[in-house]
């Protein structure tokens, strides 16, 4: 009698009290792939659903909608206006990412859904990368290293690579990670440009207020915005023409922000020096007239894919769950 006492009046003083263990009855869909140990602790912790376990998705929503109260996406996948209208019980959408154009943001805060993503903790792995893959396509470096593996070597073709430092870097949107590519390449001794929406009063870089003229007046390019319906295909013919055959292009943003097509076209006709690409129109597919090229360098979008900050970004995705479950302020709130 005691204890039920005692449960009543602690259930009575605390309208959200803390979820220990399981927290079983709490649905919640998973809709990309993401790494083991988040996938592991959701099943943990969570009556966890993965959307590929139901090939007809109507099968799922039909016989779970009313238990699924959150979707953890990343950047493959997240949460349309369908399946927000679907989940009736949908109370929030955390990514596995920072970049949330998966995700139907006008369309969660008109129903008062939550959505989080995971800032700061991979702004410089994606940095590194950026200037990882800037190193890679100027001194040609994967290029170098199939020649060796091929003995070609031994034939004795000269190789000639072009000078990365002191070049200067044109960034598209100076936020949080095109801000510490700046300052990476910034120790390299080259000059930062950047186009943003509006000029930062408080930066010392020299600002374009078209990607046109960014693009005539910098070396190498960079993609660094968040995709948005103005950002899509921020990168078209004219910007490529405008970057020209001496000019390279580095995307670590998403493959929508580069009109993929022109870029191929501008590659395979010279009217472009090179690109770095980690990210594409229609993961994972790779337009295939990009694999005969020497000038490209192409990666399977691994910009924050670290062991150290994928498992940060996990822990975020969790923290948030867990806050909002618990009726806490959550960790990073975006709606
Ligand atoms: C992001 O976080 O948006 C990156 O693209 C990694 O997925």
């Amino acid at each position: 009698r005691n204890l039920l006492r005692a449960t009543f009046l602690y259930f009575s003083a605390n309208p959200n009290p803390p979820i220990t263990g399981k927290m079983g009855s709490i649905g919640v869909l998973l809709v990309a792939q993401v790494v083991p140990y988040l996938e592991q602790e959701l099943d943990k912790r969570y009556k966890l659903f993965r959307i590929w376990d139901y090939p007809q998705k109507e099968q799922l929503l039909s016989h779970h909608t009313s238990s699924i109260r959150a979707v953890v996406g990343a950047s493959g996948a997240g949460a349309d206006a369908e399946l927000i209208e679907a989940l009736p019980k949908l109370e929030i959408v955390s990514s596995f990412s920072v970049g949330v154009d998966k995700i139907d943001l006008e369309k969660c805060k008109e129903k008062g859904i939550r959505v989080t993503n995971t800032p700061d903790v991979l702004t410089d792995e994606v940095a590194d990368l950026a200037i990882g893959l800037m190193l890679a396509l100027l001194r040609r470096i994967c290029e170098c290293d199939r020649y060796v593996r091929s003995g070609k070597w031994k034939q004795g073709e000269y190789k000639l690579t072009t000078k990365f430092s002191g070049k200067t870097v044109g960034i598209i949107g100076l936020g949080r990670i095109g801000t510490a590519i700046a300052k990476r390449a910034e120790g390299f001794n080259c000059s930062i440009s950047y186009y943003s929406r509006t000029e930062k009063r408080d930066s010392k870089y020299k600002y374009y207020p078209s990607v046109v003229e960014l693009a005539s007046n910098c070396n190498i390019l960079v993609v660094a915005c968040p995709l948005t319906e103005e950002t899509h295909h921020i990168v078209n013919r004219e910007v490529i023409n405008a970057l020209g055959p001496k000019g390279f292009l580095i995307n670590i943003g998403r493959g929508k922000h580069v009109d993929e097509q022109e870029l191929v076209s501008a590659l395979l006709e010279g009217r472009l020096g090179g690109a770095g690409i980690d990210v594409f129109e229609n993961e994972p597919y790779v337009p295939e007239e990009l694999f005969g090229l020497e000038n490209v360098v192409l990666l399977p979008h691994v910009g924050s894919a670290t062991v150290e900050t994928r498992t940060a970004m996990a822990d975020l995705v969790l923290g948030n769950l867990e806050a909002h479950f618990l009726g806490k302020p959550l960790l990073t709130p975006l709606v």
